[in-house]
């Protein structure tokens, strides 16, 4: 199959290829798309073949839900029944990175839902996802764009590495802003739950609703994920990553410290660490084994720069690698579990 890559840069002027989008929606066929956090891979949320592709496409298990992309409240309605909770949570965060988990109506089939009775509900702040889910006129089933095991595309051009040949087309919006999927909270237990964190905050979600709590499965190695997606193995580079941790100030030292130890012991070393960590080390280590991934407490600069980050050095001589860690409150809780998921136990 041969992909085509389209550029939008005006959604008014290109109408046209938007109408295409939504009619190869409508006609179940697949077609990755932008959102504010990462590019999705785009279905009929209410055509269990056109679901079956997705998990064909990615190779994705059977039993990991799909999320289903809105445009309206109106369009909810048709997907999700909506409490109190989530009633509270719209109104304040959509559209916006935010997964509501609500009961499923009927329209939902199960396929979509890997057997659930609940249904992830997601109102994305993309104009070009908004408006091709308009177009498609049915809540947009998509997991991010990868190949599973691969991470979540933050560009068209890391979407097609994954895709080319497999679709039939890629809207390309630029890169996305948030850079990490969006928050996942489970409405249907008693208090709110938090089953990844994402840059809706617990902070600010406890600012709305009182009380948050966060899936013990995300941190506790005896219990089980809630959220199916979050108990298989994510991206992780090809080199084994460790994550260094220690105060601002010494941050510098310490990584010239450990990278004079590993190659003192033979190792290609990588280092993906803020600006000033890079700085440090710029007469330790060549350019191409060095990623900035932002300036230092610069959440969202580092959010969005990390998938890019992460998979850069599997086209390096890197064979093993180091992270500088951020303090994991707010955005940063976000991106200390991408983090820790791609260094497994390191
Ligand atoms: O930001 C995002 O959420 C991106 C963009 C494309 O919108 N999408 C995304 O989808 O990250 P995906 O499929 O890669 O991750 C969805 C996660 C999975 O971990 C899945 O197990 C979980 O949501 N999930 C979906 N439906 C669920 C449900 N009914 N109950 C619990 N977890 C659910
Ligand atoms: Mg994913």
């Amino acid at each position: 199959m041969q992909t085509k890559i389209k550029k939008i840069k005006n959604i008014a002027e290109q109408r046209a290829t938007i109408e295409e989008a939504g009619e190869l929606i409508r006609r179940g066929e697949l077609v990755a798309f932008p959102t504010e956090t990462v590019y999705g891979l785009g279905a009929n949320g209410f055509d269990p073949k056109a679901a079956a592709k997705i998990y064909a496409v990615k190779g994705r298990p059977s039993d990991n839900p799909l999320i289903l992309h809105v445009s309206s409240r109106a369009m909810i309605d048709t997907a999700a029944i909506v409490n109190e909770t989530a009633e509270k949570l719209l109104t304040i965060f959509c559209p916006g990175p935010l997964t509501l988990i609500l009961p499923k109506t009927q329209a939902v089939p199960s396929e979509v839902t890997g057997n659930l009775p609940t249904v992830g509900i997601r109102c994305p702040d993309n104009s070009v996802a908004r408006a091709l889910i308009a177009a498609a006129d049915v809540p947009i089933a998509a997991p991010s764009a990868n190949l599973s095991g691969r991470p979540s595309p933050t560009t068209a051009l890391m979407t097609a590495e994954d895709l080319d040949g497999k679709i039939p087309l890629i809207l390309d919006g630029g890169a996305t802003q948030v850079g990490l999927e969006s928050t996942i909270v489970d409405c249907t237990s008693e208090t709110a739950t938090i089953l990844r964190p994402g840059a809706i905050t617990r902070e600010m979600l406890a600012e709305v609703l009182g009380d948050v709590r966060v899936d013990p499965g995300l941190t506790s190695s005896d219990q089980a994920p809630k959220a199916p997606g979050m108990k298989y193995r994510h991206y992780a580079p090809r080199a084994p990553l460790t994550i260094v941790t220690g105060e601002a100030s010494e941050m510098g030292e310490i990584f010239c410290r450990r990278v004079t130890e590993l190659k003192s012991a033979g190792k290609t070393v990588g280092v993906l660490a803020s600006r000033e960590t890079c700085a440090a080390l710029s007469g330790a280590l060549p350019a191409e084994l060095l990623f900035n991934y932002g300036e230092r407490g610069n959440l969202p600069q580092i959010a969005a720069n990390l998938y890019a980050g992460l998979s850069y050095f599997d086209r390096t001589a890197a064979d093993c690698l180091l992270a500088e860690s951020v303090d994991a409150v707010g955005l940063g809780a976000a991106i200390m579990n991408r983090l820790g998921k791609a260094a497994g136990k390191n």
